[in-house]
């Protein structure tokens, strides 16, 4: 049972105790109910106080049983108020530290409601895709007002429980209690037992003295702010049935709002990234209890633009850091930048002057290794050439500390060659952060093939400390991201080639949701990174076939923003892509060379070749056990990509429009004249999967 059930002399108390956050799953709620019926039963109990055991008032819902018949099982939650709200005896909430979601319909459902201050009040279903469902919308409006109700509703965001106390008029709390909460709520049951009637919620008014423009304008807002996703205006919909209709009617419109919520792409897709970024920090060989090491003192090589941005991360967190390089001037110019961006979170607002020289305390510089030896982990971010590598981890094995953690941030180079430059491979692990590496949520964990469990546990572990989405990579060239976007770079490359110019293709993808499409970003990442690469793989891979229209931009000296022109021209300063007659015109001369007639190329193909060459590919690093799973490859595109969140990532993406039908779409798109073929052979699993009528995730 995992609600408890205790006598205070005439009050009973019913506790929820359902580690971690009191859930309500089926056991706890058969808990409540049981527990209510208890205490009418019992002529001696005069009220009832609910609370939460541990660390919560309540999470709400369960998610271990999300998608899942227990989710719903009676008695559900609904069932669980709609017995509070019969409930011939007083019931007081004792709510303190957390109370979201369904906990906050419960505790809306009680008579009363006593909170400890500090406690993160919200209802986030919004944040998947969803409408509260069970009569938040309709109560949280008559105790805090329309507006604030909304607010808290549309966002998701918490609100702290002293704030709510504060609203002129509020009627959600009856007192916000310091100190021992049970024992106020206790003697606040005994003071209100026999007061009647019992206060209830839903008897209470929602009302606006302008609801009609009021609502009128919140849509307006809210449509501008959602975008592509429908829950945030169906939270305003809810909301103002609350003011217009009668509470049943309000409370079973909400309910047809969130079951039909609950069927959309875009909900599916958000809870898909919610349990997906769960997932990915689980690793099937390294159990949660591994043993881990201790990061204390953190050394970066290389203060570029990644050894700045790494940096930033762990002195964020509190963690020392110091930077080594080879130069002075490297190392002044590599801290002005990291200066210079906090002064720019500041300017903001978002950081005080106090916390930015708090945060620059932390680090020291060097140029001497014997100033990093007692450090716990060091990270590589000089350039990449494995000859520089080389030498760096040579030195690193030298002068480190026995089992001090020795990461790469290569994005491409082999990762157990570098670890074999050591004599402690088992100590050596990528971390390969994104840029800018002080805001990218993402970081690809390079598992090398000696890579000590507790070096992955521990990268795994720090990962959270300095907030990062941290993903298991195997090890190949690229790792899951980048050996992805070259598939999908290619493509694009391709479809310049057979007709399109780069603003044609970027305003496609962009409005499949894409943040950037891929020459938007190649002008801002700098199209001599990728120019680099694939001189590379012209020699490792000669058979590998790639549109040579980027190597002529950057024979052009067109590198991007940095170089004021790059696939669209940009005025000085400015960074407004301009479509740029010269690389179309190069464009056209480059496809005549070829023989290629142009053709008109619909939206719908170009969004189909280009995702479906993450997909194919996707699928071939999880057959390969890259990945771990599907999901891992959606929270990689998720956060360090910009794929479109509503869509939950290229293979979550894929499933949605069923496997079967991106099989044929990619025979279709093998049959164009120009294709290479081989590009469109489905990967064996994506094949098998199709076939079998099954999906990724
Ligand atoms: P960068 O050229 O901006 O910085 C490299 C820095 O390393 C320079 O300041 C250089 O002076 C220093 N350096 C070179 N050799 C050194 C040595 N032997 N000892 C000490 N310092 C040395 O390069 P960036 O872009 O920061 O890249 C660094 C690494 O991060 C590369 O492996 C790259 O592939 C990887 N990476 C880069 C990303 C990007 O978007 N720029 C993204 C993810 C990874």
């Amino acid at each position: 049972m995992s609600a408890r059930y205790e006598l205070h002399g005439s009050v009973a108390v019913i506790t929820l105790d359902n580690p971690p956050v009191n859930g309500l799953g089926y056991e706890t709620r058969k808990g409540i109910t049981e527990g209510l019926a208890r205490a009418e039963d019992d002529a001696q109990v005069k009220a009832i106080v609910i609370t939460g055991a541990g660390k919560a008032f309540s999470g709400g819902a369960d998610i271990r049983e999300f998608g899942s018949p227990k989710a719903t099982q009676e008695p559900n939650l609904m069932s669980v108020i709609r017995t509070l709200d019969n409930c011939t005896k007083p019931v007081v909430a004792a709510i303190h530290s957390v109370c979201m979601g369904g906990g906050l319909e419960l505790a809306l459902g009680c008579h009363y409601r006593v909170a400890a201050p500090g406690t993160q009040v919200a209802l986030p279903e919004v944040k998947l895709g969803l409408v509260p469902g069970a009569g938040g919308t309709q109560r949280l409006p008559r105790v805090i007002g329309v507006e604030n109700a909304l607010n808290m509703i549309v966002s998701g965001e918490p609100v702290k429980s002293e704030v709510l106390a504060a609203i002129p008029g509020q009627k959600l709390f009856d007192k916000i209690v310091e100190g021992d909460l049970l024992a106020a709520a206790v003697a606040f049951a005994g003071e209100v037992a026999e007061r009647r009637p019992l206060p209830r919620v839903r008897d209470l008014k929602a009302e606006h003295r302008e609801a009609d423009g009021y609502f009128q304008f919140a849509r307006n807002t809210v449509k501008a702010m959602a975008r592509n996703f429908p829950a945030p205006a169906k939270c305003v919909d809810c909301v103002e049935a609350s003011v217009k209709r009668r509470f049943d009617e309000g409370l079973a419109f909400e309910r047809e709002q969130f079951i039909n919520l609950m069927m959309t792409p875009e909900s599916k897709a958000l809870r898909h990234a919610f349990f997906a970024e769960r997932a990915a920090s689980k690793i099937p060989d390294v159990p949660e209890d591994t043993p881990t090491r201790e990061i204390r003192k953190v050394a970066v090589i290389g203060a570029g633009t990644m050894g700045g941005g790494i940096s930033m991360n762990f002195l964020n967190a509190g963690i020392h850091v110091t930077i080594l390089e080879m130069k002075q001037e490297a190392l002044d110019r590599g801290v002005a930048v990291m200066r210079s961006n906090y002064e720019g979170q500041v300017k903001k607002g978002k950081l005080t002057a106090e916390k930015l020289e708090q945060r620059m305390g932390l680090l020291e510089t060097t140029l001497s290794y014997d100033d990093i030896r007692d450090a716990d982990l060091v990270i590589e971010a000089v350039f990449e050439d494995i000859g520089v590598k080389e030498q760096v981890f040579k030195k690193l094995d030298e002068v480190m500390k026995p089992g001090a953690i020795l990461a790469s941030n290569t994005s491409t180079l082999d990762l157990n060659k570098i670890a074999s430059f050591t004599k402690r491979p088992q100590d050596v692990i990528g971390m390969h952060f994104f840029s800018p590496a002080n805001v990218m949520k993402l970081l690809e964990v390079v598992r090398g093939e000696k890579t000590g469990k507790d070096v992955l546990a521990t990268v795994m572990k720090l990962a959270k400390v300095i907030k990062k989405t941290a993903v298991v990579s195997g090890v190949c060239d690229g790792f899951i991201g980048n050996r992805m976007i070259e598939q999908y770079s290619r493509q694009a490359g391709f479809l310049l080639e057979e007709g399109c110019t780069p603003e044609q293709v970027d305003r496609a993808i962009e409005k499949f949701g894409f943040a950037m499409g891929p020459f938007r970003m190649g002008d801002l990442a700098g199209n001599d990174v990728g120019w680099y690469i694939r001189k590379r793989r012209y020699v490792e891979k000669p058979d590998m076939r790639y549109s040579k229209t980027a190597d002529i931009l950057c024979e052009m000296g067109r590198y991007g923003q940095k170089t004021g022109a790059g696939w669209y021209d940009y005025k000085p300063g400015k960074r407004d892509a301009i479509p740029s007659p010269v690389v179309n015109e190069m464009i056209e001369k480059h496809r005549k060379e070829l023989g290629i007639t142009p053709r008109k190329i619909s939206d719908e193909e170009i969004v189909g070749r280009l995702v479906y060459a993450l997909v194919n590919e996707g699928a071939k690093i999880l057959e390969e056990g890259i990945a771990l799973r599907a999901s891992d490859i959606d929270m990689v595109y998720l956060t360090g990509y910009g794929f479109p969140l509503f869509r939950g990532g290229p293979m979550c993406y894929a499933d949605t429009v069923g496997l079967f039908n991106v099989v044929q779409d990619m025979r279709r798109f093998a049959r164009n004249p120009h294709a290479d073929p081989s590009f469109w052979t489905p990967a064996p699993l994506l094949k098998r999967l199709a076939d079998e009528g099954k999906t990724f995730n």
